[in-house]
């Protein structure tokens, strides 16, 4: 099975290089399925039923979220019926933490998860409650996005989950890592996809913000940056058993 992962999708820098992007890698590695981290979609915070259907409209098949979760209320409105998995070591929340795609007469069962460490979140222990679905939920095939901000609290995971789950992809970060492997018992393991958005603000907000923040001390309101875009992917097969990262930038004005 082939399989596109897509990293956190962030305003309208992203949304633009879905639209940029999307169409050339569906042509050039033409994956079975598509998953994208979407908990930045709506102008850096959660999402919008609006975005959610152009999203969909692009032959997506599973948003996955984040700790933005439910930065835009909106989103409860529409996430019950929605193809969308929110983080599934909160307590209670609206919608799902894991939702099975048909493909094939193959049940593929998606979770996403928070992680623990450095994430001003109280939430359930991924490790724990990942490992309880996957023994509890039927399935034929198993994908994780661990939304974490700690490398190591993923790379533990993963090697935890090594040979009980088929694919880990990790997000929240924005950068993509460079380890993406096959972990020793067959996992299909990243440390993180990257994200989909502005290419020169930090990690999606424009640049001037976060360093007067990091100088001054004192917050501003974030406002996401414009200017050149990029997208960070990951592509699997499971059949050939390979993995590679993808990173395209594009500058309209050259
Ligand atoms: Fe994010
Ligand atoms: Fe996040």
């Amino acid at each position: 099975m082939k399989i596109l992962i897509i990293g956190d999708v962030y305003g309208k820098s992203g949304l633009k290089a879905i639209d940029l992007f999307l169409p050339e890698l569906k042509a050039q590695y033409q994956p079975h399925l598509i998953i994208v981290n979407a908990e930045n979609a709506a102008n850096g915070r959660g999402i919008t039923h609006t975005i959610y259907k152009t999203l969909m409209s692009h032959g997506i098949h599973m948003l996955t979220m984040g700790n933005h979760v439910f930065a835009n209320k909106e989103l409860e409105t529409f996430i019950e019926d929605a193809n969308i998995v929110r983080p599934i070591n909160y307590l209670q929340a609206p919608g799902k933490g894991y939702l099975i795609i048909h493909f094939n007469q193959q049940k593929i069962l998606v979770i996403n998860a928070l992680g623990q460490a450095f994430m001003n979140q109280h939430v359930q222990s991924p490790f724990l409650t990942v490992m309880e679905t996957l023994n509890n939920v039927e399935h034929d095939i198993s994908i994780l996005d661990i939304h974490a901000e700690a490398t190591s609290e993923k790379v533990a995971l993963g090697h935890f989950l090594d040979g009980k789950i088929d694919i880990i992809f990790g997000t929240h970060t924005h950068v993509q890592t460079n380890d993406s492997r096959i972990l020793p018992n067959g996992t299909f393991y990243l440390t993180d996809v990257g994200m989909t958005g502005p290419l020169n603000g930090v990690i999606g907000v424009k640049k001037d913000i976060v360093i007067d923040r990091f100088i001054n001390g004192y917050s501003t309101p974030n406002a996401v940056d414009e200017g050149p875009i990029q997208l960070n992917a990951w592509f699997i097969d499971t059949l050939q058993k390979t993995h590679t990262l993808i990173h395209l930038e594009h500058d309209e004005n050259k």
